[in-house]
């Protein structure tokens, strides 16, 4: 199958396939209690997923971790939302409440009844280095995904925001600012959860009101590790047909700072005046060694 186009799309660049369902995703119903999980795609979102329904329902539906996709839990606000979530299937085994939704939709796409009921939303950003090589390797083993090109090729389109959901700066930063006018919006790092899982899994809980015990705790810690969530054929994403994991694996390395192996010195330089242009408005600061590199 040849590769999907990137197009414009109300100005960001998409592909058909997360735009095609617009309508519906536009007039998507949330309920109050719906958490919604967004992020610029490679951020972490199958991490932070896997968490939230760990938490959720790690122990009252355990049968349901072994036999249904992570993707098909926390399904994608853009693509489809499956019936058993929508509530017109009644499936009585699996939980509907919360309902845990994910989307890589810029803040300003976002279905409006999401602010209307006031659901709580959590954002996962990641240092815009680690980001582009993250991504670069995605388009290369996702099918679904325009042809990234070579490297030098992927972070200059990384840069002119040439992406599918448009420019990270874009993304992080509004989703940011957002947080100013709509309080319930828990706004975490990639890195800090590489740094301290546990301090973050407690701030999320805190955040969604979960209260596991420290057995309950230390097996989210464990089963969202990255070497258990890269062997578990429910969040590796080798269930899905279009990616190509000898190409890269979904699961790739998972680590702070993997850009030092990809960015030559030159590409950094560039990379690093870009970025303080772009962000020179922002508040936003990735703490990070990225973020001591730029400074
Ligand atoms: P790398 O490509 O840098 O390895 P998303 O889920 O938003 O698509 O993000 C995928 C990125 O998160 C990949 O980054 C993947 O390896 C990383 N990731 C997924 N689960 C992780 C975990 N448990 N610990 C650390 N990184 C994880």
């Amino acid at each position: 199958l040849p590769r999907p186009e990137l197009f414009y799309f109300h100005g960001v660049g998409m592909t058909k396939y997360f735009t095609e369902n617009w309508e519906n995703t536009q007039n998507f119903k949330a309920r109050p209690d719906d958490i919604l999980i967004a992020t610029y795609p490679k951020a972490g979102t199958t991490w932070v997923s896997y968490i939230l329904d760990l938490l959720h329902f790690g122990q009252t539906h355990p049968e349901r971790l072994k036999s249904v996709p992570l993707h098909d839990r926390v399904p994608f606000l853009e693509i489809y939302i499956p019936n058993w979530l929508s509530g017109t299937d009644q499936a009585d085994h699996l939980p509907t409440s919360p309902r845990l939704i994910k989307t890589h939709l810029p803040v300003q796409f976002v279905p409006k009844s999401f602010w209307e009921q006031n659901c709580k939303v959590v954002y996962v950003a990641r240092n815009a280095k680690d980001n582009a090589v993250s991504y670069f390797h995605f388009g290369r083993m996702n099918n679904a995904q325009p042809e990234p090109g070579d490297w030098n090729t992927f972070l200059q389109n990384f840069m002119d925001g040439k992406m599918v959901f448009g420019p990270w700066y874009d993304h992080v930063n509004n989703w940011w600012k957002k947080k100013q006018t709509y309080s319930n919006i828990h706004y975490m790092f990639y890195e800090d959860l590489i740094e301290d899982p546990g301090k973050e899994i407690d701030r999320l809980c805190s955040f969604v009101g979960c209260s596991p015990s420290a057995g309950e705790k230390k097996k989210v810690l464990e089963g969202t590790s990255f070497d258990k969530m890269k062997e578990n054929k429910m969040t590796n994403y080798t269930t899905v047909p279009v990616m190509d994991h000898a190409v890269s694996p979904f699961m790739r390395k998972g680590k702070v700072g993997d850009w030092k192996t990809h960015f030559t010195v030159a590409q950094s330089e560039h990379f690093n005046e870009d970025y303080k242009q772009k962000m020179k408005d922002s508040t936003l600061q990735f703490h990070t060694e990225v973020q001591k590199s730029l400074d």
